[in-house]
């Protein structure tokens, strides 16, 4: 019996700007991936109509995300880049998944409770139904490992739950098909047509925080751009940013237990650990007992060093369109090949008729 081969698929979606969050918890994992795995990397644009379905620039958004994820290092010849809506087997996987999956299990989703508000009733049936096209995204090429950031989590635990219910639901007809693939899980060895997909979330500063208020994450929609670096701020918003952000008067620790309970000093050695490679450990050697007056210069050369160019590469990229939508159009090709593959098999395991 084969075994699944390893790949990486992960999704951002294009709705606001991209910030320092984004590149550290995000971004930045899916450049590493490239050298040991094969990557499919996409812009979700159908998640991104879930919560507003309106928005005036949405194909803009999608540019802006491809422009980041090339001018990161993520290499679209080696790997796929694509935006989801091109390739229609992730809705259609997607719909499968919702008579697969429960209406409990999408009730009790964090991200599903936070967006919906108060008002449950109102929200769109898409945005209870967004976990399992995350599902399809990620099974329709039946990839194995999937990076993101810790919010993501839960959805990846349900992503696993749809797997093995449609492998045990229908686990005779995939026998019968001679479409089973072993894998571990654990100890045990299992089978079934779907892997049982694995997070990638390890590293420093998977959780960036707001650069004015050290419990709140980094997000694109606090009211205050003070609050987190943008990927396409230049040199000097970047260097304002870390001057102005909020601190406590005490001198950097020496250990790191001295950084429980300040948040604002614990976030910027997690963002001086992620953007130099170092353990945050190795930061406060480096800087205990020193002022912020003299980390935050540190700070904003290494910041500036590392995401300035980005910046000015991802404007270079944007300046041509007609170059993105190739690499979109390209990566949708051989994505859709890969997917409609996936699909034939779905079909006959479930009995649609339809060749
Ligand atoms: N839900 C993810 C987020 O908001 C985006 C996403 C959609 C995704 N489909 C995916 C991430 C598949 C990983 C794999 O960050």
């Amino acid at each position: 019996m084969s075994a699944f081969k390893p790949l990486v698929f992960s999704g951002v979606q294009p709705t606001g700007n991209l910030h320092l969050g984004n590149y550290l918890g995000a971004i930045r994992k899916f450049v590493a991936l490239q050298d040991s795995y094969d990557c499919i990397y996409c812009v979700v644009d159908m998640h991104s109509i879930t919560a507003q379905l309106v928005h005036a620039d949405l194909a803009e958004q999608t540019r802006s995300i491809t422009a980041a994820y090339l001018a990161a290092g993520i290499d679209p010849k080696k790997h796929i880049v694509f935006n989801q809506s091109r390739v229609p087997q992730h809705a259609e996987l997607a719909w499968i998944f919702n008579c697969v999956a429960r209406i409990g299990w999408m009730n009790r989703m964090t991200q599903f409770k936070d967006k919906a508000g108060k008002d449950r009733e109102n929200a769109s049936l898409g945005l209870l139904a967004y976990p399992s096209l995350m599902a399809a995204d990620i099974l329709v090429y039946r990839a194995t490992h999937v990076p993101v950031g810790d919010d993501q989590k839960q959805h990846l635990e349900l992503t696993r739950d749809i797997a093995q219910k449609f492998n045990n639901d229908f686990s005779d007809r995939i026998a019968e098909l001679g479409l089973e693939v072993e894998m571990e899980v654990g100890e045990e060895k299992v089978n079934g047509f779907f892997p049982l997909t694995e997070p990638l979330i390890e590293g420093p500063a998977t959780r960036v925080m707001s650069l004015r208020d050290g419990s709140k994450k980094m997000s694109k929609s606090d009211p205050s751009d003070l609050s987190r670096i943008n990927l396409t701020d230049d040199a000097d918003a970047i260097s304002k940013k870390i001057r102005k952000a909020k601190t406590d008067p005490a001198p950097l620790p020496s250990e790191l237990e001295g950084l429980e309970g300040r948040p604002e000093a614990e976030n910027l050695v997690g963002i001086y650990a992620a953007l130099s490679d170092k353990t945050r450990q190795e930061v406060i050697s480096e800087f205990g007992g020193q002022q912020f007056s003299v980390f935050k210069p540190a700070l904003a050369d290494l910041a500036v060093e590392k995401l300035a160019p980005i910046a000015s590469e991802m404007r270079r990229i944007l300046d041509d369109k007609a170059f993105i939508d190739g690499v979109l159009r390209d990566g949708g090709e051989r994505a859709g090949a890969l997917a409609q593959k996936t699909m034939k098999s779905v079909h006959e395991i479930v009995g649609l008729l339809n060749d």
